[in-house]
């Protein structure tokens, strides 16, 4: 079971001008990808540097939080800074993460080279950067959702070395 915390970086839905809709995106495409998890936290923060750096710094100082998703503020504009203060927060990347959601976004559009999200480790949880869309979100999650237990299995010390999953 993975214990999941939402990020929403958005500025309009943080001050309650637009309701989110990249976190249900969030939950129904971990839902309809057969992944066991329970939501242990979930908040909407602006697109400002500090405040979505300290919501990372938080959730993964706890220790019942495995997984944070982020979702939006990976595009161009200035105002995107998810990306960059994911990664001043994280211990080291999990490349393979973006790599693999970019890839079959790809697939589906070219705008999918777009987005600039990055993934990696703090402490033992796992943050990863998803668009903002929730048809980005849907086609981003669902690439990469079957590697997630394997992933959180291993930071939590689970699994041993030579196990391995098919
Ligand atoms: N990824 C997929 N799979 N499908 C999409 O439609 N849209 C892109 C991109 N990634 C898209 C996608 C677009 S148009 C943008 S601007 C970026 O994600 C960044 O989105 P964000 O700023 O909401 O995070």
């Amino acid at each position: 079971m993975i214990r999941l915390a939402i990020v929403t970086v958005s500025d309009k839905a943080s001050r309650g001008e637009r309701d989110d809709a990249g976190g249900p995106a969030i939950r129904e495409t971990l839902e309809s990808s057969g992944v066991a998890f329970t939501e242990v936290d979930y908040r909407i923060v602006p697109d400002q540097e500090q405040l979505i750096g300290e919501a990372l710094f938080h959730l993964s100082e706890r220790t019942d939080v495995d997984l944070i998703l982020t979702t939006g503020g990976t595009g161009l504009a200035p105002r995107d800074v998810t990306p960059q203060i994911t990664l001043r927060s994280i211990d080291y990347e999990v490349p393979g993460i973006a790599e693999a959601m970019r890839a079959a976004s790809l697939e589906v559009t070219p705008m999918g080279m777009l987005s600039r999200g990055v993934a990696g480790v703090r402490k033992r949880t796992l943050i990863i950067n998803l668009p903002g869309n929730p048809k980005a979100v849907r086609e981003s999650l669902a690439a990469i959702s079957a590697a997630l237990p394997h992933a959180v299995d291993t930071l939590r010390g689970e699994v041993g070395e030579h196990s391995r999953p098919n």
